[in-house]
């Protein structure tokens, strides 16, 4: 108990004489409405947070629905046009591009042609909407036929230091297709640093690089492999994707990357994974982007299917936690429908 002067309203009288109840701290003052609510709300969700994945497949005759990821499409490089214009209508700023390749080889050279399914997408998109950025994933395992993200050493290994010398050449290639950012996947060590050279060398000094700085060997990818047709021959990628046990390792390879130039850093997958964007929202200043990879997505999806979850409670609470988390970019399949939430009031309803 504390003692302070103590207006008696009713007499009119400041008395000393009496012990004034010590202030109980109620939080519910604060959420007793949702004007209270919002007026104190720390973090929110915009339209302009979202980046949105679009596969495109080729020589496919129409877009077909991905079974492991309801309401996703494997467009086809038509179709691509009106999808990224779809998206843009309803909101989204940013689009990130994953082929579905049928011109597979050892090397996935197909990514490395200027006429190639990897640069012709971009154009496309970049064609149907000029204001959209679209955003390049630079990666190798969608134009490979083993399936692993770069060429392979005689022991079957990626090859680390010739996959840079691929990575410098698609890079160029997004760039003269029209990319607007370039998006490193391949958690290839000095991969920044070396498409920053790619870029420089020939003249897009101004393409932004968005690294998949800490990118986890994940079984959450298992949908988008589906997806994108990029399951593995043999082996797995648990010796260039990070082992999900390591946190510290996590900043090393987001620092390093930073130090190589890199423009964005982010965290990938993101739910379980929110312990690392935190610790690295205080280690770094540079902006950071988290991707709801495709098993985050489809695990809402299933659980909503089966009435398990309330599908629009359970995406807007996941994206939020991202936001709370430290995020400042989203890479989420539910671009689309959180923006239609966030615009229809979700909000000041909230
Ligand atoms: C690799 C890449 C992957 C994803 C994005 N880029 C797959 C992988 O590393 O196996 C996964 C995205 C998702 O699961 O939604 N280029």
């Amino acid at each position: 108990m504390t003692v302070a002067p103590f207006t008696d309203f009713k007499n009119m009288e400041t008395r000393t004489d009496v012990i004034a109840p010590a202030p109980i701290m109620r939080k519910r003052r604060l959420r007793q409405n949702s004007a209270f609510r919002s007026l104190v709300r720390e973090n929110h969700l915009s339209a302009a947070d979202f980046i949105l994945p679009i596969f495109v497949e080729e020589e496919a005759s129409e877009r077909t629905p991905i079974s492991s990821l309801p309401g996703i499409y494997r467009e086809t490089e038509k179709t691509l046009a009106n999808a990224v214009k779809e998206a843009a209508d309803g909101g989204v700023k940013a689009v990130i591009l994953f082929g579905v390749s049928h011109h597979k080889d050892a090397c996935g050279t197909d990514s490395l042609h200027g006429d190639g399914l990897f640069a012709r997408m971009i154009n496309r998109a970049r064609q149907a909407s000029p204001e959209t950025l679209v955003i390049a994933d630079l990666c190798f395992c969608e134009y490979t036929d083993h399936g692993h993200c770069g060429p392979l050493t005689d022991k079957g290994d990626v090859n680390n230091d010739a996959t840079l010398e691929n990575l410098m050449i698609q890079a160029r290639v997004a760039a003269e297709a029209g990319a607007g950012m370039v998006a490193p996947s391949g958690m290839m060590d000095g991969m920044v640093a070396a498409i920053r050279e790619g870029l420089d060398d020939s003249g897009f000094t101004n393409i932004p690089i968005m690294s998949y700085a800490t990118k986890f060997a994940s079984c959450f990818y298992g949908p988008f492999r589906d997806a994108a047709g990029c399951g593995l021959g043999k082996g797995n990628r648990k010796t260039y994707q990070m082992d999900p046990a390591n946190a510290r390792e996590a900043i090393e390879e987001a620092m390093q990357d930073e130090a190589e130039g890199a423009d964005i850093l982010m965290v990938k997958p993101g739910m379980p994974y929110l312990d690392i964007l935190a610790r690295l929202r205080q280690e770094t200043n540079l902006p950071l982007a988290v991707y709801q990879v495709s098993g985050e997505y489809a695990m809402i999806k299933a659980a909503a299917e089966k009435g398990m979850l309330n599908e629009q409670e359970a995406m807007m609470e996941s994206l939020l936690a991202f936001k709370r988390a430290g995020a400042d970019i989203i890479l989420s399949y539910f671009a689309l429908e959180a923006i239609k939430q966030i615009r229809d009031g979700y909000f000041e309803n909230a």
